[in-house]
């Protein structure tokens, strides 16, 4: 079979492993990223790689270079996934560069290559991203162990069931004097690669975000006996804050805001909601235009009965001008014209630019779609991210 289609074949496997009937929900420390990092561990001993997995839960496979102790090239991405995922975003990353090692054959390099298929890019269990990268680079917060998800799991109990250790967690930082560098292959989760007809960019920036949770306070009460003009209505609040966010960030170039959670109490049909907390998202490449529309939107919130809490922040990261010119360099021998971009979504090469110079290559994906069942690459374009991958890997020889 030949590595494209091993590479596909693997991803569709890796598409079966879920928490869910019906669809890929792959969350940090649970049983399904536990059989996915079996699966993959699998995949990277059969490439000649050693394979450890450190006490976040990150899987990590080591292909030796020619000397001990020789400098590390960082590969990877993530194995965890959104509710309700596609099949390739960070799967894709992981399993490209695992075929990159092993198409190397047991032939010796002068550094190592490391694959890092990390624990948790999404955030989606404990709304805390980049827990496995964050890790690795040295930045991990220990207060997140205490963090309980929906079911009630304390995060040091599920990593502890997971196999992890929440009391080792500052082992996982990689040594940077060791790193030669982190290089990661995504899919693009936007249009751009398509409307160009290109099967592969260059990633110059990760677009910084601000996660925020804003909480609305109303007072409860008969649906059917108070007068609307005597309710205190969290929902009406937190309605209209939603399209004053909407309306602020489709005026502005380049900004993107999102509310993707909204709990509304208590619930009941026949209750005026008292209360109504909703999460937003804001991203933009320019950090002062991302903190410009935080302040917007914190003002907008001046004499409302509402309270806003800053839960993560991640300023934007520049890619290494040296490896995107590496990187540059190998698109271009499979590529005539090679674009640089932007990435709007987060990716856990963000947090390795706190200790290792970083390189990225985006695939194109069908219709830009990310984060929903649909998302699909063309074996075509993996073939070309795989043969960049290898002829940037070279680079460093
Ligand atoms: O949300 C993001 O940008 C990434 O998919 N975690
Ligand atoms: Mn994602
Ligand atoms: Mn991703």
């Amino acid at each position: 079979m030949d590595a494209v289609a091993k590479i596909l074949e693997r991803l569709e496997s890796l598409g079966g492993i879920s928490e869910e009937e019906g669809k890929l929900t792959r969350r940090f420390a649970t049983p399904a990223l536990r059989r996915a990092n079996d699966l993959t561990g699998q995949w990277m001993r059969e490439a000649g790689m050693s394979v450890r997995q450190d006490a976040i839960g990150n899987l990590i496979g080591h292909y030796p270079g020619a000397a001990a102790g020789a400098k590390i090239l960082m590969l990877g991405s993530h194995l965890d996934t959104v509710p309700n995922a596609g099949k390739f975003d960070g799967a894709l990353g992981v399993v490209l560069a695992i075929a990159c090692v092993e198409q190397l054959a047991g032939r010796k390099l002068p550094f190592a290559i490391e694959v890092a298929a990390f624990a948790d890019e999404e955030g989606v269990r404990y709304h805390t991203s980049y827990l496995g990268s964050r890790a690795m680079a040295g930045e991990f917060i220990e207060e997140v162990l205490n963090y309980i998800d929906a079911q009630g799991i304390e995060m040091r109990a599920a990593l502890r069931q997971f196999g992890g250790d929440p009391d080792r967690i500052a082992q996982c930082r990689a040594d940077p004097a060791r790193l030669l560098g982190y290089a990661e292959v995504h899919i693009e989760q936007g249009p751009e690669l398509e409307q160009k007809n290109q099967a592969v960019g260059v990633v110059t920036a990760i677009a910084g975000q601000t996660l925020a949770s804003v909480t609305f306070e109303g007072k409860t009460g008969h649906a059917g006996t108070t007068p609307m003009r005597q309710r205190r209505d969290a929902l009406v609040a937190a309605a209209h804050f939603i399209l004053e966010v909407e309306c602020h960030a489709r005026k502005r170039k380049g900004l993107v805001a999102t509310v993707g959670q909204l709990t509304v109490l208590p619930g009941a049909s026949n209750v005026i909601p008292g209360k109504a907390v909703l999460t937003l998202e804001v991203r933009h490449e320019e950090d002062a235009k991302r903190l410009a529309a935080v302040k917007y939107f914190q003002d907008a919130l001046r004499n409302t009965p509402a309270s806003w809490k800053t839960v993560a922040e991640t300023p934007t990261v520049r890619c290494s001008p040296a490896q995107i010119a590496l990187m540059r360099k190998a698109a271009r021998r499979h590529q005539p014209r090679v674009l640089n971009m932007v990435s709007g979504a987060g990716h856990d090469a963000a947090m390795m630019a706190r200790i290792t110079p970083v390189a990225m290559l985006f695939v194109r994906c069908r219709d830009g779609l990310s984060h929903h069942p649909d998302e699909m690459v063309a074996a075509a374009d993996v073939g070309v991210a795989l043969a960049v991958l290898s002829d940037y890997v070279n680079e460093f020889i």
